[in-house]
């Protein structure tokens, strides 16, 4: 059992099989409650979440979350700050957190993420509001507009870190969540007066409503023709740098990681961008340049089912819900083969060699993310300028990964770069 347990863990957790139902039954949790899932609420008031955040930040969340697992079952029960949780791991669980609708398990950050991304989130917003803020997000995220934007992104690499997600919400100068909450006020000034900007030029005729995700989200209109007010567009400004920008760079430093650690990988994939680039007219990249990038993306793909930028995605419980019981169904465990392997060829081809809801990585069902083609153009991009330019190794060979709360170098991954010809 135990054994059964430990490789269904480690598989489930490798594919970011991992849910967290805030709130769960929040109002009807009973000791005596008969299908309560085994676990521990840990200390009054703050629960596990010292332990979970020094788990994140040591780079052993997986190991908090399979030590529970192995002891009590791929379903259990936590609290962090008040906020009852079940934590379910897995392919089916993976399925039901992704497919259960709004009436049933609502998206729901935790506290700090809600108040530094904003309560009128995309992440916090159900139903018809969904839609319509969804709709002009994932507009300007389609192929079909990413296609325009390939020579200018070639050209751009942005670093812009946001810090302070996942950490104890106490608001006192000098805490990490006292800095959050500041730059977030920062970046919500700055994007106002962009906001402003974008309004007068709109009302002026020089822009259309769909010229940039802020001109579509300043003509959105919600079904009794209603504009959207102006601090639900900021929030979700916001919300996109969070959601974008932490995440790509989280897979953009496994990649390099990855690469400076594995020879064979790094030759596949120079030898895929210098065919590339020997095929285009004058060294410019275009849109069909980028999908002949397949072998990048299928390690991409790879290093994204080893360790996911997110640990997890969450949801609240509207109402009450059983999730089979506590038995774990007989698909359980069979997600990956040979899953401690690194094997990018295992993307390759239409018909993939594992189940649905295994590879979930950018989430599922109607909240899947809306930035998986621009994440993969964006890392396509980076990758074919690193590798065609420059290589590089690792000054800490050894270096944790840790999350905060996404995955990322403990130190910040410090390389030794050279130029092509001087390496
Ligand atoms: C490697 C990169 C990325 C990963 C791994 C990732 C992962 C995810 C996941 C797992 C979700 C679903 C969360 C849930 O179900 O609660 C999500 C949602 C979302 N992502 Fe991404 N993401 C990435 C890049 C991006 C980028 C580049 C953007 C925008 C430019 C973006 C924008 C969004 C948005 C707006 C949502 C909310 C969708 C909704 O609620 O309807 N993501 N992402």
């Amino acid at each position: 059992m135990d054994s059964a347990i430990s490789s269904n863990t480690q598989t489930a957790i490798l594919v970011v099989a991992v849910a967290v139902l805030f709130g769960w039954l929040y109002l009807k949790l009973k000791p005596s409650k008969p299908n309560l899932p085994p676990g521990s609420f840990g200390l009054p008031i703050i629960g596990e979440l010292i332990g979970w955040v020094r788990a994140l930040e040591s780079g052993t969340a997986y190991k908090w979350i399979e030590e529970r697992v192995a002891r009590h079952c791929p379903i259990f029960k936590t609290s962090f700050m008040g906020n009852r949780t079940v934590v379910v791991t897995g392919t089916v669980a993976n399925k039901f957190v992704f497919t259960s609708g709004d009436e049933m398990l609502r998206s729901h950050q935790p506290v700090p993420i809600v108040y530094i991304a904003g309560e009128q989130s995309i992440f916090e917003v159900h139903g018809a509001r969904h839609k319509l803020v969804r709709r002009a997000i994932a507009g300007f995220l389609r192929p079909e507009s990413l296609q325009r934007s390939v020579p200018l992104m070639s050209s751009l690499i942005k670093r812009y870190l946001t810090k302070g997600a996942w950490v104890l919400p106490i608001y006192l100068p000098f805490t990490p969540y006292y800095r959050a909450l500041a730059a977030r006020r920062r970046i919500y000034d700055r994007f106002s007066a962009i906001v402003d900007e974008r309004w007068r030029r709109l009302e002026y005729g020089s822009l259309s409503p769909n010229d940039d995700v802020i001109t579509a989200m300043l003509s959105m209109k919600d079904e009794e023709g209603r504009m959207v007010p102006r601090p639900e567009i900021l929030d979700n400004l916001i919300t996109l740098v969070m959601a974008s920008h932490d995440t790509g760079v989280s897979l953009n430093a496994s990649f390099i990681r990855h690469l400076a650690m594995d020879e064979v990988t790094l030759k596949h994939i120079c030898d895929e961008h210098t065919k590339i680039l020997s095929e285009t007219k004058d060294g410019n990249l275009i849109w069909s340049d980028v999908q002949k990038m397949k072998y990048t993306w299928r390690v991409a793909q790879e290093l994204l089912r080893i360790d996911s930028p997110s640990i997890g995605n969450f949801r609240t419980a509207v109402r009450d819900i059983s999730f089979n019981g506590y038995t774990i169904p007989k698909g359980w465990q069979t997600a990956f083969p040979e899953p401690e392997k690194f094997n990018p060829t295992r993307f390759e081809g239409a018909s993939k060699s594992f189940q649905p809801y295994t590879f979930v990585p950018f989430g599922g069902g109607p909240r899947v993310c809306s930035g998986s083609d621009y994440a993969c153009v964006s890392l396509s991009l980076i990758v074919h300028h690193l590798v065609m330019n420059y290589r590089w190794s690792m000054l800490v060979p050894d270096e944790l990964v840790v999350r905060n709360p996404f995955a990322y170098p403990a130190m910040d991954l410090p390389i030794k770069v050279y130029k092509k010809e001087e390496a």
